[in-house]
């Protein structure tokens, strides 16, 4: 928990306005919101609308990544970037054209291309985050849960929980690439985040 700050101006800034369901703006409205901007206190009143509206707003807006174009800079960078500890994974996030450069395709997903060379090795790992890996194309990889191998080709969907040690071997002669998904975001918002590394080199 940070220390108490009480040298920060205050944030809050209340304007009493004529409207459906609001007070009567008054001088002493006004000088009600001073004081509540003061203290650090927003009213229910006037925010009721944006924090409870009748349906979801999403921030994000509808986006299509060609699968094709995605794996093409893929291989690009597997041509130039390593995979090891560090990075740990040579993924590449879609950032959602609505959500300001952020790496999440939704505003509570993070997904990914991963791409993996032939006899390349992703640490491993664990986080809080919860994961998923959906198989596009190809086979090969072997991703290890906990130590067990769990063989990864196309059209397989693996779900995995968080807090649970991974790592990926490509022990194909082909590259292979597929959609990682983690909820990032979520785990940001709740400022739930843990990561370990875990073994170097798998037995
Ligand atoms: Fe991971």
């Amino acid at each position: 928990m940070a220390a108490v700050i009480d040298t920060l101006p205050s944030p809050v800034r209340l304007q009493a306005v004529a409207a459906p369901g609001q007070p009567e703006p008054t001088p002493a409205l006004s000088q009600l919101y001073r004081g509540f901007e003061e203290e650090l206190l927003v009213p229910l009143w006037t925010q009721i609308g944006s924090l409870m509206p009748p349906h979801p707003r999403s921030k994000a807006a509808p986006h299509l990544w060609r699968w094709e174009r995605l794996k093409q800079l893929a291989a690009e960078a597997g041509q130039l970037v390593p995979v090891g500890r560090g990075g740990e994974r040579r993924a590449i996030a879609l950032a959602n054209p609505a959500l300001g450069g952020q790496p999440y395709a939704t505003p509570t997903l993070w997904a990914a291309i991963q791409y993996l060379m032939p006899g390349e090795h992703a640490p491993e790992h664990r986080h809080t985050q919860n994961a998923f890996r959906f198989v596009v194309e190809g086979e090969g990889v072997w991703t290890v849960v906990n130590g067990d191998a769990v063989r990864m080709a196309r059209g397989d969907f693996l779900p995995q929980a968080g807090w649970n040690w991974h790592a990926h071997h490509n022990a194909a002669t082909e590259p292979m690439a597929w959609i990682d998904g983690l909820d990032i975001p979520f785990a940001y918002y709740t400022e739930s985040q843990f990561f370990e590394h875990g073994r170097d080199q798998l037995s």
